[in-house]
């Protein structure tokens, strides 16, 4: 048998922002493979409360524990990215049977598309309700969100919020 182990992995998302949720699955990753490479992304389906920058900086921050853990911008095919990156394979996690249909249309098409493979991390029950969207709505409406982002993120969405009411005002 050659060498067949995958070493180095893409974490994609759009992660706007980055949860608790999130760094639970780059953080099992990166116990797991030698390097992790959080890729961050738009979603064609979402608007974005962050900028692609600002969504980055965020991710940077809140893993800089991790030495082999670096995160990068995908402006095109993720699967364009992966091959750019020698990455044989994304991971990504599933937090319910809600998650399952949505990433499995996207992993059959990746596959499809490179060949990339798709790997799946079973998200930690404590986080299976957590999604950015939620945490944004949550935020928006002056909702507490403190234990579900890193400090960092909570700061920066509190600050979105308010610089967003004050347009409105
Ligand atoms: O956190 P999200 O919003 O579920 O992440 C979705 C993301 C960014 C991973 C997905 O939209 C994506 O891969 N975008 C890059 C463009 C692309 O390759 N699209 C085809 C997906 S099959």
């Amino acid at each position: 048998m050659g060498e067949s182990v995958i070493r180095r992995v893409v974490c994609p998302g759009s992660y706007d922002p980055v949860t608790n949720g999130h760094l639970d699955i780059i953080g099992r990753a990166a116990t797991i493979f030698d390097e992790v490479i959080v890729a961050v992304g738009e979603n064609v389906g979402k608007r974005a409360l962050f900028t692609a920058e600002e969504r980055i900086t965020m991710v940077r921050k809140v893993t800089g524990e991790y030495p082999n853990v670096r995160v990068e911008a995908v402006d095109g095919l993720l699967v364009d990215f992966c091959l750019q990156h020698g990455v044989g394979a994304m991971v990504k996690g599933l937090r319910a049977v809600s998650d399952y249909e949505y990433e499995l249309e996207m992993s059959q098409m990746n596959h499809r598309l490179s060949s990339v493979e798709t790997l799946f991390i079973a998200s930690d029950p404590e986080y299976s309700y957590l999604s950015s969207s939620l945490i944004k709505e949550v935020a928006e409406l002056g909702g507490d969100v403190s234990v579900l982002v890193p400090g960092h993120v909570l700061a920066q969405l509190t600050t979105r919020m308010a610089e967003r009411r004050a347009n409105f005002d």
